[in-house]
């Protein structure tokens, strides 16, 4: 299956962004299309987004990295086999040389990543997450308060999920999601305004809030009302980096400023009171102390993912599995680059016993590379933002019809 054509274009993601797609061919009459998309709370570790500067988007263009692929890498990987994708992938990483992708861009490398496995499945006539060999569904994590850089509001926590981990399958803990989604609307109405009807950038309501009680509140009556207490969850995105001071290594919490340590026990007032599954960086990303210590303390009792501070890097994930300092990892493949990079990551964290949660980006497409990815993998969880807002209905409408083709079988976690 030689590649046999690799064009790039810029499209725009769901913040009005430009972003990268590419469209890869085989020989055999295989395609795959595949987009890059970006994030807002980034980690300082990432791979290199490549913007053009000057007047045009803001700044924002990606023709520069639209020219990388269609001038440097679609000619380097011509007729090359699209599969083992290791070897494409590695391809462009001898033609990048350098740590972050910096110099081919890690938006340019990520879409061809993606489009070229996207390309090999369909050369063999098979969907993506039936050629990479997945068997079942992952638990969904719905982000339906939205705080931190997704949102106008006070809130300092940039994400409030809810976790439909114990229901029979995955199209009923996606009923049960939209249903709380639905109860917490009419809640927030009555108590905020209709103001706190507007969304941000994941699809959460961004009500006029800024404490995290306030939100856990509201979620947790929810799940209450529509009668799903025992079966749906609730998971954090701190996001820590975002609210974390350099100057003197506090975190603006609710309204005040506070030490390591202080943030650590506020964590663990708030998991006495609500039905807390997951906490995502609860720490700013070069804690990995922080994060150590954290997780000896809760690490028994629920999910402590690692973002920002891993950022999909195998070595930073090493270093994580050596210092305990998280029991799962967050997957978003253009943190690295290339879908090697990430599944390299993903092989050290469930060695060690962690758990994989595959993630969407706050400026995403409609590309739903990833619901195919997480199942494909085995990963056993998927973050992919609220059941609202095309860009995310989309990876979720693709698995349930996955689930069609697959049966009813889910992960279990919890
Ligand atoms: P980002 O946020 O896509 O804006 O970086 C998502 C996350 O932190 O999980
Ligand atoms: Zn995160």
């Amino acid at each position: 299956m030689k590649i046999k054509s690799v064009f790039a274009r810029e499209i725009i993601d769901s913040r009005g962004n430009p972003t990268i797609e590419v469209d890869i061919k085989t020989e055999s009459g295989g395609f795959g299309r595949a987009s890059s998309p970006s994030g807002a709370s980034r980690g300082l570790h990432e791979a290199v987004e490549l913007r053009d500067g000057g007047p045009r988007f803001h700044g924002k263009g990606v023709l520069k990295a639209v020219e990388n692929v269609n001038k440097i890498i679609g000619p380097a990987i011509y007729d090359m086999e699209a599969s083992p994708q290791e070897d494409v992938d590695q391809m462009m990483i001898e033609l990048d040389g350098t740590k972050n992708k910096e110099k081919l861009g890690g938006n340019a490398v990520v879409a061809v990543s993606m489009a070229n496995l996207k390309a090999a499945a369909s050369t063999r006539k098979m969907a993506l997450y039936d050629f990479m060999g997945g068997e079942k569904l992952p638990i969904p994590l719905l982000n339906i308060i939205n705080g931190g850089k997704h949102a106008g509001n006070g809130l300092s926590i940039q994400e409030f999920m809810v976790i439909p981990a114990k229901t029979e399958c995955f199209s009923d803990g996606l009923r049960a999601a939209c249903e709380i989604y639905k109860t917490l609307n009419e809640k927030l109405v009555k108590k905020y305004g209709r103001t706190s009807r507007n969304v941000g950038d994941e699809g959460g309501f961004a009500p006029p809030m800024s404490r995290s009680s306030e939100a856990l509140d509201a979620i947790s009556e929810s799940i209450e009302e529509c009668g799903y207490s025992r079966i749906v969850g609730i998971g954090m995105d701190a996001a820590a980096s975002s609210f974390y001071r350099e100057s003197d290594g506090k975190y603006f919490m609710d309204g005040n400023y506070l030490e390591r340590g202080q943030l650590i026990d506020y964590y663990g007032g708030l998991l006495e009171q609500y039905p807390i599954y997951s906490i995502e960086d609860p720490l700013f990303e070069e804690d990995f102390e922080g994060f150590a210590e954290f997780t000896e303390k809760f690490g028994n009792k629920i999910q402590v993912v690692g973002d920002d501070l891993v950022v999909t890097n195998a070595e930073r994930v090493q270093k994580a599995v050596e210092m305990k300092a998280m029991n799962a990892l967050l997957l978003k493949v253009n943190q690295i680059g290339t879908v090697t990079e990430a599944r390299k990551a993903a092989q050290i964290a469930t060695d060690a016993g962690m758990q994989v949660v595959v993630s969407h980006r706050s400026g995403e497409t409609e590309d739903t590379f990833i619901s195919d990815l997480a199942v494909g993998m085995g990963a056993t969880q998927i973050k992919s933002g609220a059941p609202a807002r095309g860009e995310r209905t989309a990876k979720y409408n693709r698995l349930l019809r996955i689930e069609e083709k697959l049966g009813k079988h889910y992960s279990q976690v919890w």
